[in-house]
């Protein structure tokens, strides 16, 4: 018998928001929740979840259909098209903000949206994660990603479960270059931490296990200003983990967000700012467009769908909203206060390099002509 496979998409865009590059008002999440369930209807998908991060609409969506395929994108990228449209007439803040190409044929890559995408073979019990934040960039998951499958400080089953002890890969794509390499874990570690500890570049693409190349984890890459050649907000990114029975288990998951770490993005997606997990009714961004936030969504997979409660729900677990992660939370804001007390000076500010707005490069270009030289 062959054995069915099952394809977890997440995409997400920033079609509009409300008072800024706040939150995704409700008109414009009932537009994806109205499509979607159209297409679980009529059997393109099998289940679906609609929810938001701050300005990024995200779209779950567990179906046969295999990753990258048309139907699903074309899905997608109609339900955008909607939104924004919606947005547009509501005049509503970065209204297609993330839709950067006109001409669609058939696939959301390179086109703006974010995607995330993993076809399994559904084991007995299939546990999934997934991530997803606001005000940053893909090169976010490197940390908590290299702690889930490589570090043992923080994966207990990385030492003591021999399902583990093997290690994984890491497939790690150079996003300024557009190349790849896979290294491997734990024989491999120093040249993984080397590359990236520069998440601005080199950012963790997919995770398998390295006894049997099972697929464990996989992220969205996309560059923004790569694609539209100018800033146009930064690439929050999305991530699909798979947990438990030789990998690892929910709460090694979770764990590194025991404690916020910084990342690149928040205001103007120029500075450094701490990540802060959050629920659900959380996930708005406010303090100097942030700080950057990120959310946990879990769930099941049973027989090509999100399992579902009595009534046919999905049944979805907000992770973060927990005590658990007060901490993390009050640690944010106490990061948060430091670092907004430096103002534009660096390391407040990203480096020159990465900066998204020009208005450096016309305060040097004006002031050219002032410069003198010093003997
Ligand atoms: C960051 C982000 C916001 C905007 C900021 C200014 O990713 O989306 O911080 O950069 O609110 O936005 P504009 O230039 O649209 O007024
Ligand atoms: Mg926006
Ligand atoms: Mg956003």
């Amino acid at each position: 018998m062959m054995s069915m496979k099952t394809t977890i998409s997440v995409i997400k865009c920033d079609v509009g928001s409300l008072a800024g590059h706040h939150v995704v008002p409700q008109p414009l999440l009932n537009i994806a929740e109205r499509r979607l369930k159209e297409a679980a209807e009529t059997g393109l998908i099998n289940s679906y979840f609609v929810f938001n991060v701050g300005d990024d609409m995200e779209l779950l969506m567990v179906h046969n259909k295999g990753v990258d395929n048309t139907e699903i994108h074309t899905l997608a990228w109609n339900v955008f098209q909607e939104a924004a449209k919606k947005a547009t007439n509501l005049k509503l803040y970065g209204a297609g903000q993330d839709l950067l190409v006109t001409a669609f044929s058939g696939n959301v890559r390179g086109l703006g949206p974010g995607v995330a995408e993993m076809e399994i073979e559904e084991r007995a019990s299939e546990p999934i994660v997934v991530l997803a934040a606001d005000k940053t960039e893909p090169g976010a998951w490197n940390y908590p990603l290299f702690k889930i499958f490589a570090d043992p400080s923080n994966t207990a089953g990385l030492v003591i479960d021999p399902k583990m002890m093997c290690g994984f890969k890491f497939e790690v794509l150079d996003v300024i270059e557009n190349k790849a390499v896979v290294l491997k874990c734990p024989e491999e570690m120093y040249e993984l931490i080397a590359l990236i500890g520069t998440p601005g570049r080199y950012v963790i693409r997919r995770i398998w296990r390295a006894s049997d190349d099972m697929i464990c984890a996989v992220s969205s890459t996309t560059r923004l200003s790569l694609i539209a050649g100018r800033y146009v907000g930064k690439d929050d990114p999305v991530c699909i983990i798979r947990a438990q029975h030789g990998l690892p288990a929910l709460g090694e998951i979770l764990a590194p967000f025991m404690h916020s770490y910084f990342v690149e993005g928040w205001m103007r997606g120029s500075h450094w700012g701490p990540l802060m997990p959050v629920g659900l009714k959380d996930a708005r961004c406010t303090v100097f467009d942030g700080p950057p936030r990120v959310v946990a969504i879990g769930l099941q997979i049973c027989n090509g769908k999100i399992a579902c409660d009595d009534d046919g729900k999905p049944m979805i677990a907000d992770l973060f909203a927990d005590v658990a992660f007060d901490m993390a939370r009050q640690e944010a804001m106490q990061f948060a206060a430091i670092l907004r007390r430096m103002g534009e000076f660096m390391p407040a500010r990203l480096g020159p390099e990465e900066l998204e707005y020009t208005g450096l490069k016309e305060t040097l270009k004006k002031l050219e002509k002032r410069f003198k030289k010093v003997e």
